[in-house]
């Protein structure tokens, strides 16, 4: 008999908190945290390094024929991204990257070629896969599927913690620092939400949470509590 490995699919847009409450309700329940993310950096870090136009999709495909990109699951750390067999992990965070990374992830071979790794990720475990089209594409089949919903101004000082910037003094300054990172997540959404392949999209059947206002402790209670009654029904 195959045994089916159960999935928990959590998408929703950037900044929306999604990795630390997937991680979470990874070791809560005893999960692989799958972080599909880390596989499209990989592909950025890979462009970067052999000067490859991230615009030209043709390139990128000859680039991926020729490059190994896996995940491993390390006991201490986690997911950890393989590139040609090196740990490239800790040089996925950089700007540049991340930069290279939305481009990348439009392309139709792209994400053609990380389909298989991604549902193949982590034999043997149940997942909490996070990503974009989790619930979407990946994982149509997943048991539960989260979208992660976080409300702009909170958005907002978080890209500023994560920017590290010094903030203004003064009220004017303050306010027009938070109007320019408000404009720079609109256009970021509107890329994710818009780009014609595996759009960032609630899948019909996903359950919305909001991540707004909650300690992590208690949204991550409640997605395991709305995973124990969805087990429980099943009996
Ligand atoms: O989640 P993250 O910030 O590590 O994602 C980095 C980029 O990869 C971001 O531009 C969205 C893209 N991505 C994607 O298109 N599909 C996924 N499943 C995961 C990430």
């Amino acid at each position: 008999m195959v045994t089916q490995r159960k999935v928990i699919a959590v998408d929703g847009l950037a900044g929306s908190g999604k990795t630390s409450i997937a991680k979470a309700v990874a070791a809560r329940l005893g999960f692989a945290h799958l972080n599909t993310g880390l596989l499209y950096r990989s592909v950025a870090w890979l462009i970067l390094k052999y000067g490859i136009n991230p615009e030209v999709e043709a390139g990128i495909g000859d680039l991926l024929r020729a490059h190994t990109i896996e995940l491993r699951l390390d006991p201490q750390r986690g997911g950890r991204a393989i590139v040609d067999g090196h740990d490239v992990t800790d040089q996925l965070q950089k700007p540049e990257v991340s930069q290279a990374t939305s481009q990348a992830a439009q392309f139709r071979t792209v994400r053609e070629a990380l389909h298989a790794t991604q549902r193949n990720a982590f034999p043997g475990n149940n997942l909490v896969a996070e990503g974009r089209d989790m619930g979407t594409v990946i994982f149509p089949d997943a048991e539960l599927k989260l979208f992660i919903e976080v409300n702009e101004q909170v958005r907002i000082e978080r890209r500023l913690k994560q920017l590290g910037l010094s903030i203004p003094a003064d009220e004017a300054g303050q306010a027009r620092l938070k109007e320019q990172i408000r404009m720079e997540i609109i256009e970021r959404d509107r890329r994710d939400e818009s780009r014609s392949l595996s759009p960032t999209l609630a899948a019909a059947d996903a359950v919305r949470i909001d991540n707004s206002l909650d300690p992590l402790e208690k949204v991550v209670g409640q997605i395991c509590s709305i995973w124990g009654t969805r087990q429980a029904s099943k009996f």
